[in-house]
């Protein structure tokens, strides 16, 4: 039985290999991952300009890259990899291919 704090999504086969998907949790936007065969669930606000692009970014080195300006964020820790940002990470679940998400409504680290 999952913890009711954990909020469904969608599927895993509902997202593509390194395709980020967007979400919007309790007003927190989520930006949702799958990179061989790991789920990663991140904040979808960029802490540089504060653009909710993060979904659309693409993945180098185990990161995900924002399209705005290139900064490079830990799939894992949500850790800037070059500075002292970071993107929020949310714990994830994963039960019979649906993929749940515990989202906390603190979502601002800048
Ligand atoms: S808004 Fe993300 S790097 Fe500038």
């Amino acid at each position: 039985m999952i913890d009711e704090s954990f909020k469904k999504l969608c599927k895993v086969s509902e997202l593509s290999e390194r395709q980020g998907k967007r979400f919007i949790v309790d007003e927190t936007e989520i930006a949702l991952f799958k990179v061989d065969d790991e789920i990663y669930a991140l904040s979808n606000i960029c802490p540089h300009q504060h653009t909710a692009l993060i979904y659309d970014g693409f993945i180098e080195d185990n990161c995900v890259v924002c399209p705005a300006h290139g900064w490079m964020f830990d799939l894992k820790s949500g850790k800037l990899k070059t500075g002292n940002s970071r993107l929020t990470t949310y714990p994830v679940i994963i039960e019979d291919d649906n993929i749940f998400v515990k989202v906390s409504k603190i979502d601002l680290n800048w």
